[in-house]
C-alpha cells in the first residue's frame, strides 16, 4: 500500500489524516491531486456520515498530475495533467457501459468516494487528499488552455449539467432556464450559452441577478415572486432543477413550454407530482446523474474550446470547513475549490 494524507470526516469534522491508496494495478494510474472542487455532495454525505461506519473522505472533481503508471497504462505518461470525475470505474460489459454510459451501468459505478473498490471490495476515498489511484480509463487529459483549479469543478458540477443539456438537444434557438445558481448551476448557464440557447436564471431572490447577466444569462426569475413565476408561464424548452434541497416542483413545470422537459439534476430523492402539470403541455420529467466517458470527454473539448471553466474561490485545503461551512449557507460564488499543496 501506499500512504498519502488527507481529510478524513471524524466527528463531524474533517480532520488532517493518513490515507492508504493501493499499490498500481496493471491499468491504474497515480495522481497527484492538485485541485478538488467543494460540490454540495460533500455536504450531503459529511451531515449523513456517522462515525464508526464507512470511512468518508470527500471530493469527487479533482485535476492534478500524473505520478506513476501501471505496466498496461498506453494513455498516460508521468507528468500528463489529468481530471477525474465522480466515476472511477464500471463494470465494462453491460448495456449501458457499452453503450459508453458507464454512469448508469448495470452494476452500479464505482464512486469516486464512498464507492466500493470492484476488485477488493474497499471503500474508495475521495479527492480530499495529495493522492488518488485510478484506473486509466476512467481518467481524462485535462485539455491545454484550461486552468486547473477552474476546471476541477467540470468533472461533477459540469458534467452532471451537460449529459441532460446535450440528451435534451439544446443548442441555437433553444431557450433553457437554470433553477438554482449554485456550483452546478453558474456551470448550466455558460455551457447553454456557449450550446447557443437563450437563457434565463431562477433564483430564490434578486441577489444573484447581476452575477446571472456576468455568466451570459438574458433573463432572471424570481422564484418567490408569483409574478415573475406566472410571467415565466410555459417560457423554457428545457428547465435544468439543481436547487440542493427538495422542493415542489410545480412552479418549475409550469414554466416548461409544451412538449418541453423539467431535468431534475439537484436534489435526488422522492418527488411528488400533480400529472396535470405533465399532461398540459405533455411535459416531460427527467433525470441524470454524472455522466459517461465519451459525453465527459466531448465536455472537456467542448469547455477548451469556448474557454468555459467554473468560477472558483480557491482556498488552501486546510480551510476545507471554511469552505464546507461557507457553502451550506449559500455564501459560495460559485465553486470553492482546494489547493491540497498544503498537505505536502
Ligand atoms: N445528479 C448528480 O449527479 C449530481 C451531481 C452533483 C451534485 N448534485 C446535487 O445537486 C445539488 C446542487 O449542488 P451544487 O454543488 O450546485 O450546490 P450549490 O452550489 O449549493 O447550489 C445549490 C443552489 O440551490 C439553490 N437553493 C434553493 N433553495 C436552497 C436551500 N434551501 N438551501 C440551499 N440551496 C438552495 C441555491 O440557488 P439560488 O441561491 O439561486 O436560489 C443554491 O445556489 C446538490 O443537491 C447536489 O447533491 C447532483
Ligand atoms: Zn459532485
Ligand atoms: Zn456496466
Amino acid at each position: 500500500m501506499r500512504t498519502t494524507t488527507g481529510w478524513r470526516a471524524e466527528g463531524g469534522e474533517l480532520v488532517r489524516s493518513a490515507l492508504q491508496r493501493r499499490d498500481l494495478r496493471a491499468d491504474d494510474i497515480a495522481v497527484r491531486v492538485d485541485h478538488c472542487g467543494v460540490c454540495h455532495t460533500d455536504l450531503h454525505h459529511l451531515r449523513s456520515h456517522a462515525d464508526g461506519g464507512a470511512p468518508l473522505v470527500p471530493g469527487h472533481e479533482f485535476t492534478g498530475v500524473v505520478t506513476g503508471i501501471g505496466p498496461d497504462v498506453t494513455a498516460f505518461a508521468v507528468g500528463d495533467p489529468v481530471a477525474v470525475g465522480n466515476i472511477v470505474d464500471s463494470c465494462g460489459t453491460c448495456p449501458p457501459c457499452l453503450a459508453g454510459q458507464q454512469n448508469f451501468c448495470r452494476e452500479f459505478p464505482a464512486l469516486t468516494y464512498g464507492g466500493t473498490d470492484r476488485h477488493d471490495g474497499s471503500t474508495t476515498l475521495g479527492g480530499y487528499s495529495r493522492e488518488y489511484v485510478v484506473r486509466e480509463a476512467f481518467a481524462h487529459h485535462l485539455p491545454e488552455g484550461l486552468d486547473p483549479a477552474a476546471a476541477a469543478p467540470l468533472m461533477c458540477a459540469g458534467i452532471t449539467v451537460w449529459e441532460p443539456l446535450r440528451a435534451l438537444g439544446v443548442g441555437p434557438g433553444s431557450r433553457v432556464a437554470v433553477a438554482g445558481l449554485g456550483g452546478l448551476g453558474h456551470l448550466a448557464v455558460k455551457l447553454a450559452v456557449a450550446l447557443g440557447a437563450q437563457v434565463a436564471v431562477i433564483s430564490r431572490t434578486a441577489d444573484k441577478a447581476d452575477d446571472a447577466r456576468a455568466l451570459g444569462a438574458e433573463d432572471f426569475v424570481v422564484s418567490t415572486d408569483p409574478e415573475q413565476v406566472e410571467r415565466a408561464r410555459d417560457r423554457f424548452d428545457v428547465v435544468v432543477d439543481t436547487i440542493a434541497v427538495p422542493h415542489d416542483l410545480a412552479p418549475y413545470l409550469k414554466m416548461v413550454a409544451w412538449d418541453g422537459a423539467l431535468t431534475q439534476v439537484g436534489y435526488l430523492g422522492p418527488v411528488s407530482v400533480e400529472t396535470m402539470d405533465l399532461l398540459v403541455g405533455r411535459k416531460k420529467l427527467t433525470s441524470s446523474g454524472s455522466g459517461g466517458l465519451p459525453a465527459t470527454a466531448e465536455m472537456l473539448r467542448f469547455c477548451a474550446e469556448h474557454g468555459v471553466v467554473a468560477d472558483v474561490e480557491v482556498l488552501p485545503s486546510a480551510r476545507v470547513g471554511e469552505a464546507l461551512e461557507r457553502l451550506g449557507r449559500g455564501d459560495a460564488r460559485y465553486r470553492f475549490v482546494l489547493d491540497l499543496s498544503d498537505l505536502d
